[in-house]
C-alpha cells in the first residue's frame, strides 16, 4: 500500500494540464485550457481544462475530475497504478505501507522484467535498424510488405540474428541477470538464444509495457513453425492479451467498435491505414480475458475472416462466448484467398473500410445463412441447424435483442416465431440451471473445506462462540422483533458466507427483485419499469446498506439505468464481477421466489412482451416496504440513542426534539406495517 503521506503528496502535487497535455492537444480560453474531448468523438472542442480547480470536465459526454481520474480513466489505470505514474512523472518518492515482503519482491521482480524485455525491443531495434544483416534481410522484409519505417518503429519490430547468444551475451555484458532473461524465455536452458534468425513482434500489455515477443520465420525452406511466441511467463498471460490493444483502445473507444483479426501484420498494417481501432487475437479462439479487454471500451466487434478460412464453422462456434458476454457481434468474410493485410493492400484503405462496412453481417444472421445453406434440403440436417442456432440465440443476456433475433431467424429458417420462442426459452432455463448446478457444487467444495478447516481450528481448541443475532438489540425496547423469522430457513442458508442480518435479509429481497424482475414493466401507462420504481424509492438510502455488496448491485443497477440500460438476470449472471455473479445465481436460485414450479415461472418471465399481471408488483411493494420498516427502526434507534445522550446532557430542548422525531418515526412504523400485516401472511404458509 502506498502510504497517505505519499498520496497526500502526489494528489497536491499533479497538475491537471500538465497530465492532459500529454494526451490532448489544448489550447488557451480564458482561464481555462480547451481541446477536444479524448473520450468521445467530437470536431468542435467541448473538454475544458481547469487549472485553478485542478479538475478537467467534458461538456460533450460528462466525464469530468481530477488528474487521477483522468489518468484512471484515459491509461485504463488503477487508483494506485495511476499515483505510481505520477510519483514517476513529478519524481516524488513513493512510500510503500502495511506491504509485505513478498508483495514487494513480486513486484521489484515484475519491474525488473520489464526492464529486460525493454532492453530485448531495444536490441533488437538496433539488430534491425543498424546492422548489415538486419538492414539487407529483416528491414528489407518489413520494407517490402509495405511497412513504413515510423510504423516499424512504432509497433517495436525487430530483427534477431541467425548467432548462438548475441542477445544473451549482450545483455550479460550489460549487467543484466541471467535468471532474468531465463523466466522470460528470452534465453533458452542451454544460454542461447530464444529468437534466432527470425523478425520480431513486440507485444505490449494495456499501458504499453513490453511483455513478449514474436518471431516470423522469413525463409520459406526453413524447418519449423512460421511464429514462435515467447511461452507464459510472470508477465505474460496469453489468454488476456491482445496484440496492439494499447495502440488501439483510444480508437476503440472513441469509434465505439474494436475491429478484431487473426494476425500481427494485418493489425499492422490497418493502422498503418489510418484503421487504428483493430486488435489481433494471434490465431487462436478468443477467450473470456480477451474479450473482458475489449468490453472495457466498448460493446461492440467487428471480426474479419479470411475468405479461405477453413475452420470458419469452427471459429463461430468458438463466438457464443462473446455472445455471453453481452457483445454486439458482427463478422465480415473477406474475398477468397485474402486476409486483411493483403486485401487492404490491394485496395487500399478507403476501398477497404468501406467492403468491411458494407459486408459486416450479424453473427448470428451470418451463423444462419451459413449453416442453412449447408443443410440445403435436408429436413434432418436442418433440425440440427436450429438447434445450434437456438443456442446461440439462447446466450445473448438481453431479452429483446432475443427477441429481435428469434424475428429474423424465423423469416431465414421458415420455422414458426412462437417454436422458436419456446425452444429459446426452455434453452435459457437450461443455461441458468448449468450455472447453478456449478455455483452449487463449486459452494459444497467451499462448504467442505471450511468444514476441515473448523476442525482442525476446534481440534486445537478454539471453540466458536455463540454470539446473539445482530439485530436484537436490547437497548432498544420499542424495537419490533427481528423479522428474520418471517423466511423459509432454507432462504437463510442460501449463501453461507454472508451473514444474514435482519436488515441484511431485507436487503437482500431488493437486490432479488432488481436482478430477477427490474427490467420488467411495473407501470404501463408510465412505462416505468420496477427497477425505477424500486430505486428511485431507496434513493435516499443507496449509501446506507448494511450489506455493501447488495449496495453495490443497487449502486451499478441505478448507474446502468441512467445510461437507458436494463440489466437482467442475464446481465449480472454473466458480470465480471465476481460478487455480481455469485450473488446473481444465490438469488436467481430463490426457492422462495420460484417454488415449485420454477421452471414454468421462469419461462414466463421471459416472454417479456406479453407479461401477465404477475406477483411481482406485490412482491415489490411488500419488499420495498419491509426494506423502509427496517431502515426506520434503524432511524429510531439512533434518534433514541440521541435522545438518551440529550437526556444525560441534561439538554431539554435537544430531547423534545429528539422525542418529537421518534413519535414521527413511530407513527411510520406502524402505518407500515398495518400495510405490511397483510402480506406477511403471504408469507407464513
Ligand atoms: P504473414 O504470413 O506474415 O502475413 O502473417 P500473418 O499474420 O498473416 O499469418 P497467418 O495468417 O498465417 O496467421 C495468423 C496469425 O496466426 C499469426 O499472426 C500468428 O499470430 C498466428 N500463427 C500463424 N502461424 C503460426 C505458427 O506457426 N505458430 C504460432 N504460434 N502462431 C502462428
Ligand atoms: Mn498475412
Amino acid at each position: 500500500m502506498i502510504s497517505q503521506k505519499s498520496v497526500k503528496e502526489i494528489l497536491e502535487t499533479a497538475k491537471i494540464q500538465d497530465i492532459v497535455e500529454e494526451f490532448v492537444n489544448l489550447k488557451r480560453a480564458g482561464v481555462n485550457l480547451k481541446g477536444c474531448c479524448p473520450f468521445h468523438n467530437e470536431k468542435t472542442p467541448s473538454f475544458v481544462v481547469s487549472p485553478a480547480k485542478n479538475i478537467f470536465k467534458c461538456f460533450g459526454c460528462g466525464k469530468g475530475g481530477s488528474p487521477v481520474q483522468f489518468l484512471m480513466e484515459h491509461e485504463t489505470l488503477s487508483f494506485p497504478e495511476a499515483l505510481r505514474y505520477l510519483a514517476k512523472k513529478y519524481n516524488i518518492e513513493l512510500e510503500e505501507t502495511e506491504t509485505t515482503q513478498e508483495h514487494i519482491e513480486a513486484r521489484q521482480l515484475q519491474d525488473s522484467l520489464y526492464l529486460v524485455n525493454q532492453f530485448a525491443l531495444e536490441f533488437y531495434q538496433e539488430q534491425l535498424f543498424q546492422t548489415d544483416i538486419g538492414k539487407s534481410v529483416g528491414l528489407s522484409y518489413f520494407k517490402q510488405r509495405g511497412f513504413r519505417e515510423e510504423t516499424i518503429k512504432k509497433f517495436g519490430l525487430g530483427f534477431a540474428p541467425n548467432t548462438k547468444d548475441k542477445l544473451t551475451s549482450t545483455a550479460i555484458n550489460k549487467g543484466y541477470n541471467i535468471d532474468l532473461l531465463r523466466k522470460l524465455a528470452l534465453t533458452t536452458k542451454y544460454d542461447s538464444d530464444f529468437f534466432r534468425n527470425r523478425v520480431i513482434f513486440t507485444i505490449h500489455n494495456m499501458t504499453g509495457k513490453v511483455i513478449a515477443f514474436a518471431g516470423r520465420i522469413l525463409d520459406k525452406n526453413a524447418k519449423g513453425p512460421k511464429y514462435i511466441n515467447s511461452p507464459e511467463t510472470e508477465v505474460y498471460h496469453k489468454s488476456k492479451v491482445l496484440y496492439g490493444i494499447y495502440f488501439a483502445k483510444q480508437q476503440i473507444r472513441k469509434k465505439d467498435e474494436c475491429i478484431l483479426v487473426e494476425g500481427y501484420t494485418d493489425t499492422i498494417s490497418l493502422h498503418q491505414a489510418g484503421i487504428e481501432n483493430v486488435v489481433a487475437s494471434s490465431g487462436t479462439s478468443l477467450t473470456i480475458g480477451q474479450i473482458n479487454l475489449i468490453k472495457r471500451y466498448t460493446p461492440n466487434i467487428k471480426i474479419l475472416y479470411d475468405g479461405d478460412a477453413a475452420g470458419i464453422k469452427a471459429a463461430l462456434r468458438g463466438l457464443d462466448l462473446v455472445l455471453e458476454q453481452d457483445m454486439n457481434v458482427k463478422v465480415v468474410l473477406l474475398p477468397d484467398g485474402e486476409d486483411p493485410d493483403s486485401y487492404l493492400q490491394k485496395v487500399g484503405s478507403t476501398a477497404f473500410s468501406e467492403y468491411i462496412d458494407k459486408e459486416a453481417k450479424d453473427f448470428i444472421l451470418f451463423k444462419t445463412n451459413l449453416l442453412l445453406e449447408d443443410a440445403a434440403n435436408d429436413p434432418i440436417k436442418k433440425v440440427k441447424v436450429t438447434q445450434e442456432i437456438i443456442n446461440s440465440i439462447a446466450r445473448i443476456p438481453d431479452p429483446l435483442k432475443r427477441a429481435v433475433f428469434i424475428q429474423k431467424c424465423s423469416q431465414l429458417t421458415e420455422i414458426e416465431e412462437n417454436v422458436l420462442v419456446e425452444s429459446v426459452n426452455k434453452q435459457v432455463v437450461l443455461l441458468v440451471r448449468k450455472r447453478r448446478e456449478e455455483y452449487k457444487r463449486e459452494q459444497r467444495q467451499k462448504e467442505r473445506t471450511a468444514r476441515q478447516n473448523n476442525a482442525q481450528t476446534n481440534n486445537s481448541g478454539n471453540f466458536p462462540t455463540n454470539a446473539p443475532p445482530p439485530s436484537a438489540d436490547p437497548s432498544f425496547p420499542d424495537a419490533p422483533p427481528p423479522e428474520g423469522g418471517e423466511l423459509p430457513p432454507e432462504e437463510l442458508g442460501v449463501q453461507p458466507n454472508i451473514a444474514a442480518t435482519g436488515a441484511e435479509i431485507q436487503e437482500r429481497d431488493i437486490i432479488r427483485i432488481l436482478i430477477n424482475l427490474g427490467h420488467n414493466i411495473y407501470d404501463k401507462e408510465d412505462n416505468l419499469s420496477v427497477a425505477e420504481y424500486l430505486l428511485a424509492n431507496i434513493e435516499d438510502v443507496l449509501d446506507d446498506f448494511e450489506n455493501k455488496e447488495y449496495e453495490a448491485i443497487a449502486k451499478h443497477y441505478a448507474e446502468q439505468l441512467l445510461q437507458n440500460h436494463k440489466p437482467n438476470l442475464h446481465y449480472f449472471l454473466n458480470h465480471s464481477n465476481q460478487s455480481f455473479s455469485q450473488i446473481a445465481l444465490d438469488l436467481s436460485a430463490s426457492p422462495y421466489e420460484y417454488s415449485p414450479n420454477w421452471e414454468e415461472m421462469h419461462k414466463v418471465l421471459l416472454q417479456t412482451q406479453k407479461m401477465p399481471e404477475l406477483n411481482f408488483i406485490k412482491d415489490s411493494e411488500d419488499a420495498l416496504l419491509r426494506f423502509k420498516l427496517r431502515k426506520i427502526e434503524k432511524m429510531m434507534a439512533t434518534n433514541l440513542q440521541k435522545g438518551k445522550t440529550a437526556q444525560d446532557e441534561g439538554d431539554f430542548d435537544k430531547t423534545m426534539v429528539h422525542l418529537k422525531i421518534q413519535a414521527k418515526l413511530k407513527a411510520m412504523h406502524s402505518e407500515i406495517s398495518t400495510q405490511l400485516g397483510t402480506v406477511v401472511l403471504k408469507y407464513d404458509k
